[in-house]
Formats: structure tokens, sequence, C-alpha cells
């Protein structure tokens, strides 16, 4: 008998104010055609002032809880993935915890950026199978409008806020990949491209939260090439290959990196889950978004074996397989 950790319940949130393209013309030398060419977004969800990523984040949790059909007592433990957490600490995960009105378990955050949410995702697998919790919430969570310059028109554009949640069971299996549940996790860093994607500011730096700056066009050549390879690393580790893959869902971060990795991976567009048109990159939150949003649309179904994949500053990147 092999322990699982498999997908039990998913939900997502998005703030209210939606902002289109256009809106940026009024204020910064672009256009909507140069947004979406470049990046394949139209528009973006941008928290209230006020609103926070906790907020953000339980709201997804509660959506997931409903779907699972569980109550916060039957969850173990919260991860949550976040590079803009509401305070320097306590993390987000606790805070979610507090406004679930959880007394169990434990919580905590991880940071890795854009890759934030596969990270925790192989985190709370490991923990599934090395016995310390049955029920794990997933979550990436971000309010990346707040460290943007919303002066850089070769950033300010292409971020959103959001926040995705899964809810992991251990469930027995058979060892095959047939299973249902994580089949396979990669994880990589490699801190010498830290000038590529940082935030100029810290708490023990100069004590602000400081602003996103990015190369984007070195950013967008590390993105193709690592994701293709991590996602082709977690595949192998299984025997498996991109012929065998249902869906991928990608971090959302541009449409052109989208389909150049999947080009790379030999699967078809068609069997790509793409919502970044809606909510441009939203961080760690991009790839629960999907997932929720994928499901809701009726593209993933269980059974159907998905590859996620995502990369952000560190660099950080990693993918995960698993059979929904
Ligand atoms: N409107 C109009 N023109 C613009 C805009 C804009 N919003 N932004 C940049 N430009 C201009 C640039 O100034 C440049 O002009 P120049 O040639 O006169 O210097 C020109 O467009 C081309 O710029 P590039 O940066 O080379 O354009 P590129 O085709 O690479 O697209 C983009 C830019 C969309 C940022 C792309 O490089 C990208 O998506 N990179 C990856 C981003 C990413 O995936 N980040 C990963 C994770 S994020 C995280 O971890 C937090």
């Amino acid at each position: 008998m092999t322990i699982r950790a498999v997908v039990r319940g998913v939900g997502h949130y998005l703030p209210e104010r939606v902002v289109e393209n256009a809106e940026f013309e009024a204020t910064l030398d672009t256009s909507d055609a140069w947004i979406r060419s470049r990046s394949g977004i139209e528009r973006r969800h941008l928290a209230a002032e006020g609103e926070t990523t906790s907020q953000l984040a339980i709201k997804a949790a509660e959506a997931a809880l409903a779907d699972a059909g569980l109550t916060p007592e039957d969850i173990d433990a919260v991860i949550v993935g976040t590079s803009t957490p509401d305070f320097t600490f306590p993390s987000v995960a606790t805070m979610v915890q507090a406004g679930l009105n959880m007394r169990n378990g434990f919580a905590f955050d991880v940071q890795a950026v854009c890759a934030g949410f596969v990270f925790a995702l192989a985190n709370a697998n490991g923990m599934i199978l090395s016995g310390q919790a049955k029920r794990v919430m997933v979550i990436g969570a971000e309010t990346f409008s707040r460290i943007m310059d919303w002066t850089d028109r070769g950033t300010c554009v292409l971020f959103g806020d959001g926040a995705g949640a899964l809810i992991l069971e251990a469930q027995d299996g058979t060892g095959s990949t047939e299973d249902r549940g994580i089949l396979a996790t990669d994880l990589n860093s490699d801190g010498r491209y830290r000038e590529l994607l940082y935030v100029d500011g810290g708490v023990s730096t100069n004590g602000q939260s400081g602003h996103l700056r990015m190369q984007g066009n070195q950013v967008f050549k590390h993105a193709v090439q690592k994701l293709a390879e991590t996602a082709h690393h977690a595949l192998e580790k299984v025997g498996l290959s991109g012929g065998d893959v249902d869906w991928i869902v990608p971090h959302q971060a541009n449409l052109r990196i989208i389909s150049a990795t999947a080009e790379r991976m030999q699967v078809p567009m068609e069997r790509v889950v793409v919502t970044v048109q809606d909510h441009g990159n939203t961080s760690a939150a991009s790839i629960p978004l999907a997932l929720s949003v994928g499901k809701q649309r009726g593209q993933i179904k269980p059974g159907d074996l998905l590859v996620t994949e995502a990369i952000g500053g560190g660099l950080a990147w990693g993918a995960v397989v698993l059979r929904w």
C-alpha cells in the first residue's frame, strides 16, 4: 500500500475590481494591443483598499472547504504560498487559521514567489507521505498590486491579485501512476539570478516593502527553458512523458511563455488550462486559480493527469505531476 496526497477540494477568490488593459492608456505610454500581443493579458483583478492577502486566502479556503464538503476542524495543516503577506509576521497561514476559526493543526507560509504554490504543494505532499498530516490546505494568495511601481509600464500591466486553495487528503494508493494524487515533484532554485526579478525593499535592508523590478526579456528566456525542463524531469521520475498529460496547468505569467513551454513538452494548446487573459500574473495564486477555474469550466475531470509548473523570483522553479 502506498499513501497518496489526493485532491479533495479546490476553490478560489478574486477581488471584485476588474481593470481592463485600456485603463492603463490614460496614465502610461502603453496600449491594449501591446499588452495583449506581448503577454496575452486582457484584464486583471485588483484588491480594494484595505483588502489584504489573508482576506483573499480565507475566501478561497472557504470555497475549497465547501467544494470538499469538509469543515475547518477536518484540516490538519494550512500552508500558504505568498510573497505579499499582510504583515512581516505573523504568517498569512496563521491568519487564515484564525479566520476559519480553526483551533487545531499548524500553519506556515512558503516564499518562492511565483513558484510558491508548487513549493507549498511539494511540502504538503511530504507531510502527508511522512504521516505528519492527513489533510492539508494548500493556498496561493497574493496582492502584487501593493508592490507595483505604477509608473513602470514593463511590470505594472502584467500583475493581478487573487487567491486559490486546494485541499489534499491522505488516501491509499497502489503505487502505480494510475493512482489519484501527487505522483512526482521537482523543485529547483538558483540564487545567482536574483537581479533578474526582485523587490527593492525589505525588513533588513531598508525597512520598506519596496517595488517589483524585473528584466522581463531575461526572465522570459529562463522561463521557457526551465519550465519545460522541470516538467520533463517530474514526469520522467515516474516514467511518464508529455504524451501522457491530459492538462498542463502552468503558472499564468505570459501566454507566449505558456505556449512555448507546451510546444517544448509536445503538448497541444487544447490541453493547457489558460486563465492569464482574465487574471494577469497573480504569482503564487495563479496555479490554484487555474485549477479551480479549469474544474469549473469542465476541463479538469477526476482521473486526468495534470502537470503544474512555475518559475519566479530567486530564481525558483518546479513542477508537480498529479492525477486529479
Ligand atoms: N507597453 C508598451 N511598450 C512596452 C511595455 C508596455 N506595457 N512594456 C515594455 N515595453 C517596451 C519596452 O520598453 C521595449 O521598448 P524598447 O525596445 O524601445 O526598449 C519593448 O517594449 C520590448 O520590451 P521587452 O521587454 O523586450 O518585451 P518582451 O517581448 O520581452 O515582453 C514581457 C515583455 C511581457 C515583460 C515579457 O518579457 C515577459 O513576460 N517576461 C516574463 C515575465 C515573467 O514571466 N515573470 C515570471 C514570474 S514573475 C514573479 O516571479 C514575480
